[in-house]
Parts: C-alpha cells; structure tokens; sequence
C-alpha cells in the first residue's frame, strides 16, 4: 500500500499543541506518516482556538486557501476540530461556508476521531460532531511527542471560572482532573523515555482535584511527582492567583525538580477592572500572592498574561495595571488587547473601548515590560546559569534553551547537545533572549 501522509496546522495554546500531539498519534496508529507539505498530505487537520479574532481570522483565511488543492486532489480530506468548532452554531456555519471541508469535530470528540475519519473514508459523506455537555477523559489515545526533550501531560480538562472576556469555559467545558495515578504513571514513564522537563497543563492546575471524588490537590501532586528519581525538570501551567497559597509555593519550594517559575496571570491592575472580569481578587490580593511567592523562593521567576482595553477600562485603570506591572516586576509577560467573544459576559457589556485608545495602551505597556525584560537581563552578563538544551535555530546556526526561570539562551556548539543539560556563561544579553558560551 501506498504512504499516506497527514499534516496539522495548530492553533492556539499549549493545550492544543498537545492535543493535536493526540490527534497526530490517532493518525499514525491508522497508517499516516507526518508531512509539512500540503501537496503531499492525503488529510490535513485544523486544530482551531478562538480566544481571540484574530485567531479565528487566520484559520478562516488558511482552510479557505485550500480549496484549489482539494479541487485538484479529489481524495484529500480536509478535518476541522478544535475550540473554533464547539462555539455555538459555529461547527455547523463551517460546514456550510466550506462545503470541501469533510469532517468536523468538537474539543470533547477526539476520543472518536479515528471513527469520524472512517466513516468520512467509507460512506464519501461529510461527517460533523460536536458533543456537548462533559468530557469524559479518554486515557486511551498515545500522544505522538514532538517536542523532546520537552513533554507535555494534561492533569485536568476545563474551567469552571468564567472570567467574563473568556471563551475557554464555553468551549472546553466544565473541569474534570485526571486521576493521579494517571498523571504520575504517564510522567515516570516520560522520564523512563528520556524527556527532560514535563510541564503538566491546565486552564488553572491549582483548582486540581477540586471537583474530583479524591482528597488530593495540586500541591500533593507535584510532591508526590517530584519523588520520581531522575536528571528532569517539571513545570505547570496555569495558575490563577485566587488559588495559589502557601501549600503549593512550599510544594514548589522543598521539591528538587520543580522549576522556581510560576505563570500568575494577573489580567489588570485595577481592582474595579478586575471585579469586572470576574477573576475573584483585588489588585492588592494580586501582589499579596506575588510576595508570598518571593518571601519563599526570592529568586523565584513570575511571569503574566496582563489585558488592555477591557470595557470600561479607563486611562486611570490602565495606569493601574502598568503600575502594578512595575511593582510585580515580571520575568516575562504575554500582552493582549481585548477581544470581543460572542457568548462571554464581557460581550453584552456597556463601555466597549475604541480600537485606537486599545492600541495606544498595548504599545505603553508593552514599552514598560519590555523595560523590565532589559533591566533582567543585565543581571545575566557574565553569570554562568544551567539550561536544558532544547532546539537547533537552523537560521541563527545556534542551539537554544532555557534556565529554570524560562529565560532564553542561544549559544554555538559544534555537537548536537539537544536533551542535554548545559552551563553557559552569558556573554551577551539584548532583549528577552540572550547569548551565551558553553562553560569550560
Ligand atoms: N487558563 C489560562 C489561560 C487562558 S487563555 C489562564 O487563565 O491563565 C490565555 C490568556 O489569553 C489569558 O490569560 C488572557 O490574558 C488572554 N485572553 C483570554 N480571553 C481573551 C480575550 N477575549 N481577549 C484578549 N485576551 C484574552
Ligand atoms: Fe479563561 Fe479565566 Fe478559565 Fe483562564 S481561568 S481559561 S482566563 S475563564
Ligand atoms: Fe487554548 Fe484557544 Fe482553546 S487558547 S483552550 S485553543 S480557545
């Protein structure tokens, strides 16, 4: 039998690279071999976000751009899945502006992939399913990795906070925690393989156990992780300040493995913005958090998602939040404007700020963090610091990876040191990424 060969255009975040790592193992245990060329792919899968418009925009303009393909290639299939897909009545309004596209699934549907594709193969009828309701977990499906010496393991599935911008919890449904056993076994097996730093993924991984029938939180089971022997790294995303408290820090604090770097999205800096948002604490509750990460673990790396443009955000409130940016002195912050989400709270609400006062903000803050950025880096000139050796830059001709903090460093070696631990010196520090030399 011929090859076939598949391909996944990924949108989105960590959380949907893994999950198409998902999709890509149902593909492989059917047949298919990986292809980056879309003339060579016999199907091509669209794992789709909608957390913002222009997520949603690009998707639209890159599965209509494949209509001559699938013209000329009559057996190509064309899959759409992913956040996009399970919004209301938005799976079905696909289905009727693409007519080429032949299968599409919704985020709780992956279990059923292989079965979606088969019946799409047998019948040459277009296939749509989008479930409603819960998740329930499929332990089943063997992710294909392709991110060694990196590995990412989900510990729980949802949101039930409901900030009132976001999409996330209408379209991945209510949280549901994997077992730990679950969780602890994929990990020992992951550093029985060789991967060298396991990150463990959820919408908020400090509500784990929460809605579970077993007495175990986070805190219990990074611990528990942490006693698996081995030269690894662990990392978690995304925490959400109302639930950080001491347990975990001291959980991060006493553990050998787990990074001293904790992603605390703080959204806005202003109490009545916040309150807004539903996110569940003040502006002061926020840097309480962050002093009791640093009280602990002074060296500790905290980094942010920070917002502009929330409706009603005034020029007062956005001072806040550049304030409060200044004040936590982030290691790292993701910027965002504001973008309207049919079906969230926010979207009904009065007070919609002008595209151009939103863009005025983004580039302020992003000045002032990027401020911050330079200032952390000069700390690094001349350090010697640990780093996992993560990737070749083929452009740059430099290996690359990062310190326990998350920073980046480039340096040049005339061996392949991917997977491997690595002292570098820092010779040369620009923006957030630095260069460095191999020690020695
Ligand atoms: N569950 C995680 C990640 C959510 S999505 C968390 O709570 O941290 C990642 C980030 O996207 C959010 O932190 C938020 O800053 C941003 N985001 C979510 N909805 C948005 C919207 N409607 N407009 C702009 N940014 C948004
Ligand atoms: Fe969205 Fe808030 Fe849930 Fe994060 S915690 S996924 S921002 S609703
Ligand atoms: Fe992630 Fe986008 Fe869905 S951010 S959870 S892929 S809406």
């Amino acid at each position: 039998m011929d090859n076939k060969f598949y391909k996944i255009n990924i949108y989105g975040c960590q959380m949907n690279v893994h999950e198409s790592e998902k999709i890509a193992g149902i593909l492989e245990e059917m047949g298919y071999t990986f292809t980056n060329d879309d003339n060579l792919a016999d199907i091509i899968v669209f794992n789709t976000c909608c957390i913002r418009e222009n997520a949603e925009n690009s998707l639209i303009g890159h599965v209509g751009a494949l209509k001559p393909l699938k013209k000329k290639k009559k057996g190509l299939i064309i899959a759409v899945g992913g956040c996009m897909t399970q919004q209301n009545g938005v799976g079905e309004s696909l289905m009727k502006t693409f007519p080429f596209v032949d299968v599409v699934f919704g985020t709780h549907n992956l279990h059923n992939f292989k079965n979606l594709l088969e019946n799409r193969i047998k019948t040459g009828k277009r296939v749509i399913e989008i479930k409603e309701g819960d998740l329930s977990i499929c332990e089943s499906i063997t992710p294909k990795r392709t991110s060694y010496p990196n590995a990412w393991v989900n510990v729980m599935y949802g949101c039930n906070n409901f900030c009132t911008y976001c999409i996330v919890p209408y379209v991945r449904g209510r949280e549901k925690s994997r077992m730990p056993s679950d969780v602890i076994n994929e990990v020992k097996s992951l550093i029985n393989e060789g991967y060298k730093e396991i990150t463990l993924l959820g919408q908020n991984v400090d509500s784990y156990g929460k809605t579970a029938d077993f007495n175990y939180d986070f805190a219990d089971l990074i611990t528990e992780i942490d006693k698996i022997e081995g030269d690894y790294r662990l990392r978690f995303m995304s925490n959400h300040p109302k639930d950080v408290n001491e347990k975990l820090v001291l959980a991060v604090k006493n553990s050998k493995h787990v990074c001293r770097s904790i992603h605390l999205p703080v959204q806005s800096g202003s109490t009545k913005i916040l309150a807004l948002m539903n996110r569940k604490y003040t502006r002061e509750e926020y840097l309480e958090k962050v002093n009791l990460i640093r009280r602990h673990i002074p060296e500790c790396a905290i980094t942010s998602d920070v917002m502009v443009g929330f409706p009603n955000e005034t020029e007062e409130d956005f001072l806040d939040t550049v304030d409060l940016v200044k004040q936590a002195s982030f290691d790292g912050a993701f910027t965002f404007v504001y973008s309207k989400r049919k079906g969230t709270k926010a979207y009904d609400m009065d007070g919609h700020i002008d595209e151009a006062v939103k863009k005025d903000r983004i580039m302020r803050l992003v000045d002032v963090q990027n401020a911050i950025n330079r200032e952390k880096s000069k700390k690094y000139n001349g350090k010697t610091v640990t780093i996992l050796c993560e990737d070749y830059d083929d452009k740059k001709g430099f290996y690359q990876g990062r310190d326990e903090f998350g920073r980046m460093i480039y340096f040049y070696s005339n061996k392949n040191l991917i997977g491997e631990f690595v002292d570098v010196t820092v010779v040369e520090t620009g923006g957030i990424s630095l260069k460095g030399e191999i020690k020695g």
